[in-house]
């Protein structure tokens, strides 16, 4: 099913100069980029994204890392982008990431691991709202969509 899903690339990610290899990879794998922004994040955008992590040990460490120097936001869509993008990106933990996956191919520490991504579509849903206004989202087709996007079956 055709998905959206919100992807970070985090101040780890533009400030090792890696955002155009990492959007290369979604791209080449033939997801759509339907939102697309460079943000210096406050506390209070920070907090609201990772609010469910408020109880954790790593919490004011993680806001402070996200908040330090400007992201990038992406919509993808695809389909299954949520799953897609999960496995792209690789284990929240480098050590654990597989080879071939951004973070198991580009990172190393849990607390620098360059992205993150919605881990299910009502994720997805929240954070996209989060990070996006509906008009910064742009729905359209390209040239190339009939050659990776064939309908299953067809
Ligand atoms: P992310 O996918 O952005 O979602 C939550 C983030 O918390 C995660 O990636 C890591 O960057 C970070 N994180 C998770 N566990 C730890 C940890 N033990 N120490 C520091 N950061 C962590």
């Amino acid at each position: 099913m055709t998905e959206r899903t919100l992807v970070l690339v985090k101040p780890d990610g533009v400030q090792r100069l890696l955002v155009g290899r990492i959007l290369a990879r979604y791209e080449e794998r033939g997801l759509r980029i339907v939102g697309l922004k460079l943000v210096q994040v406050d506390r209070d955008l920070a907090e609201r994204h990772y609010a469910v992590h408020r109880e954790k040990p790593f919490f004011a460490g993680l806001v402070e890392f996200i908040t330090s120097a400007p992201l990038v936001a992406l919509a993808l869509e695809g389909p299954d982008a949520v799953a897609v993008v999960r496995t792209m990106n690789g284990a929240t933990r480098p050590n654990q990431a597989d080879p071939g996956t951004i973070r198991g191919d580009l990172a190393l520490v849990t607390s620098q691991n360059l992205v993150h991504a919605s881990d299910s579509p009502e994720t997805a849903q929240f954070e996209l709202d989060l990070w996006f206004r509906p008009e910064e989202l742009v729905g359209y087709t390209r040239e190339i969509d009939r050659w990776v996007l064939a309908p299953e079956g067809a």
